[in-house]
Formats: structure tokens, sequence, C-alpha cells
């Protein structure tokens, strides 16, 4: 049986539906059956469930084909002609717009075999839209606290799947806080894509993608990163391809953040193990302005360990950024744009093979 266990002071707990932190309020992450190679039967089922047995221990999300929406299996396309080696990752041709939805669908498959009638979520948007749309999906009520300033669009979305929105006014932080005491009053289950290491189970299906896409591992990743789902998702789901010797080393993760709320970048330029919490100074790029990442320790080592880094990228160049998608047929949120902008920055080897993801969808953002 899996189990969770404690990231600061190893304690394991089973997974049940209140559980959501340590007693020690660390962080808890996945504890597995020992298996090896032979526990991974990838199947050809033309979905991220191909790879179920991959996640978790795969027992716990039997239940995941009434909760599916599609999700996964996202295309892989070169950028450039003239730039053959540099891919794009649609990731914005997910069901609810967003590469949430892969840690989404398998948390709420997780919560709908835990018997859960209601959960709880905070999110910058896209991933309170995901959890959303497939609590509905699931029958699992839900409500989402989000900061009063979301993009409207974002809020429709939410509250179109039925999803009771929380707006709070304060900091991304005070957002979390406020969900976190409505699922200690309530006993709930907490729908974190921060906490619950389900949701970056469900992220490593993006690693597997591209490693079947490309029949091989990338030299490096670009991936954006605000509380660092996608980059733990990256290193969690190479790492298995390595261990598993499907490939030979992992690619290097290159993570990009906004100049304007860099807590990630000045933590790793500073070599200091977890990051500080910085002033959120305003950016576009909202789905990545956090500034007190929860999981910071074990997103900088997942970064170090790569031999990658972390870039940050100024205003400007995140809208330029955004233009020049658009005009190549790319039509993306500004958060997403970020990437592109994080690759123009990046010296890019003669040969590298690079993957940018496209995460969110335009018509998300003003
Ligand atoms: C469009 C977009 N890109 C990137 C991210 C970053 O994800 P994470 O906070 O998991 O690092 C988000 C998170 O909401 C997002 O909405
Ligand atoms: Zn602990």
């Amino acid at each position: 049986m899996t189990n969770y266990i404690c990231s600061v002071c190893n304690q394991v707990y089973l997974i049940e539906e209140t559980r959501w932190k340590c007693e020690c309020s660390g962080v808890l992450d996945l504890l597995k059956p020992e298996t090896g190679s032979e526990r991974v039967h990838w199947t050809d089922q033309p979905s991220m469930w191909r790879y179920v047995s991959s996640m978790g221990a795969g027992e716990e999300l039997v239940g995941w084909p009434s909760v599916t929406l599609g999700e996964g299996q996202t295309p892989l396309l070169v950028f450039d002609e003239e730039v053959p080696d540099t891919f794009v990752k649609m990731e914005y041709m997910m069901p609810t717009l967003s590469f949430k939805d892969r840690g989404a669908a398998v948390l709420v498959t997780l919560a709908k075999q835990l018997g859960v009638r209601k959960m709880i979520a905070d999110s910058s948007g896209n991933a309170g839209t995901a959890i959303a749309a497939y609590a509905a999906r699931a029958g699992i009520a839900c409500d989402v606290y989000v900061s009063a300033h979301t993009s409207p669009k974002k809020l429709a979305q939410i509250k179109a799947h039925g999803a009771e929105v929380r707006a709070i006014e304060g900091t991304r932080e005070e957002v979390a806080a406020a969900a976190q005491s409505a699922v200690l009053e309530e006993q709930v289950f907490y729908a974190s894509h921060v906490y619950n290491p389900y949701f970056y189970e469900g992220a490593k299906t993006y690693a597997f993608e591209i490693f079947e896409q490309l029949q091989k591992a990338p030299d490096t990743v670009l991936v954006p990163v605000g509380n660092g789902t996608l980059v733990l998702g990256v290193y969690y789901g190479f790492k298995e391809l390595l261990e598993t010797n499907k490939i030979g080393r992992m690619p290097k993760i290159v993570a990009i953040q906004a100049e304007r709320c860099a807590p990630l970048a000045k933590a790793f330029a500073n070599q200091e193990p977890i990051a500080k919490p910085v002033v959120n100074e305003g950016t576009l790029a909202e789905g990545i302005a956090i500034a007190a990442p929860a999981r910071s320790k074990q997103v900088l080592e997942a970064i170090r360990e790569t031999g990658g880094m972390i870039l940050t990228v100024g205003e400007e160049a995140i809208l330029e950024a955004r233009d020049t998608l658009a005009k190549r047929g790319f039509y993306v949120e500004v958060t997403s744009a970020i990437n592109y902008a994080g690759y123009m920055g990046y010296a890019k080897a003669k040969d590298e093979v690079v993957v940018i993801p496209l995460c969110g969808a335009g018509i998300k953002s003003d």
C-alpha cells in the first residue's frame, strides 16, 4: 500500500481524507511499496492514463475512467523549422485549457476513491479551474479560494463547473491560509496542488509523454516555476525513467520565474537550500507569482541535481513573447508566454534538444 511520508521528519501516515501535512507542518511525499521496473506496465490507452501504473501504487487510482476528461497526450511540435531541436509541448490543448489537468485528474481520482464528498482548493486560477472541472465530473462538491484579483475569465471557468468561488482580498499566501482554515474547520479534503503529492504524480506524465514522443530524453526541459508542481513532475518522471533504464541520463531542468516575484531564483543564485519569502512586486505572469513556495527545498534540490538553473524574465519580454507566439499561431495566456521569453534568454547549444511547455490557453487571460 502507498502511504504519505513527511519530507522533514519521515513520519509515515495512512492516506486519509483529511491528512494533508505532517504534525510537524512538513509537506508530505509518497512512500511507495518497493517495486522496481516490473511494476511499470504502460498500456496503449490514448490518454495520460496509459501511465497509471507509474502513479502512486496504482490501486488507489483504479477509478480513473469515471473521472477522466480525456487529458494528456498533447502534441509535441517543432517550433521553428530552422531550429529543429527546439520543441513546444501543447499543454493548452487540455480539457480545461492548461497543464494542471494532469495533476487535478489524479488528485480527484484519489479523492473519489477515498469517498470524499467535498473538497477545498486554493489557486492562482488554473489549478482551481482544473480541480473544479474534475470535481464536477466526479460529483464532488468543491470550493475554490482565489485572490480577488484573479483573471475574470478563470473565475468564470471555475464557476461554470458549479464550484463555489471564495475570493479573498490579500496575497496568494493569505488565500492559501484562508483555504487551509476552512479545510480544518469543515474537516474536508484539501485538494491542494502544492501539498498533495498526487498532484505531481499526475504531472510526471508530462515527462513520460516527452520521452515517448522523442523516443529519448531531451537535453533540456524549460519549466515555468511558481510552486513547482511541473518542475517536480518533470524531475520525478524522468528520474523514474532513469531508474528503470529507459533513459541514460537526466535532462537539465531550466526553470523560469518572473523577475518581479522570484524567490526560487534568488535562493538558487545564493546557493541557499530553502527559498526565503519575497514580496510579490506584481507581475503579468500571475500564474507563477508565488512569493513563498511551500516545496522550495525539494524544487531547488531537483533543479540543482540535474545541473540546471533558474532564469528570470522581465515584464516587457513576457508581452513580446506572447506576441511572437501568437504571430506564429500559438495563442497562450500571458503567464505561459514567460516560457518562450525564458527560452529567448537561454543560451542553447548547437544540437541541444530543448522542450518548452505552452501551459495555458490565450483565452484565459486578457
Ligand atoms: C500557466 C501556468 N504556468 C505555470 C504555472 C506554474 O506552476 P507551478 O506553480 O506548479 O510551478 C502555473 C500555475 O498555476 C500556470 O497557471
Ligand atoms: Zn514531519
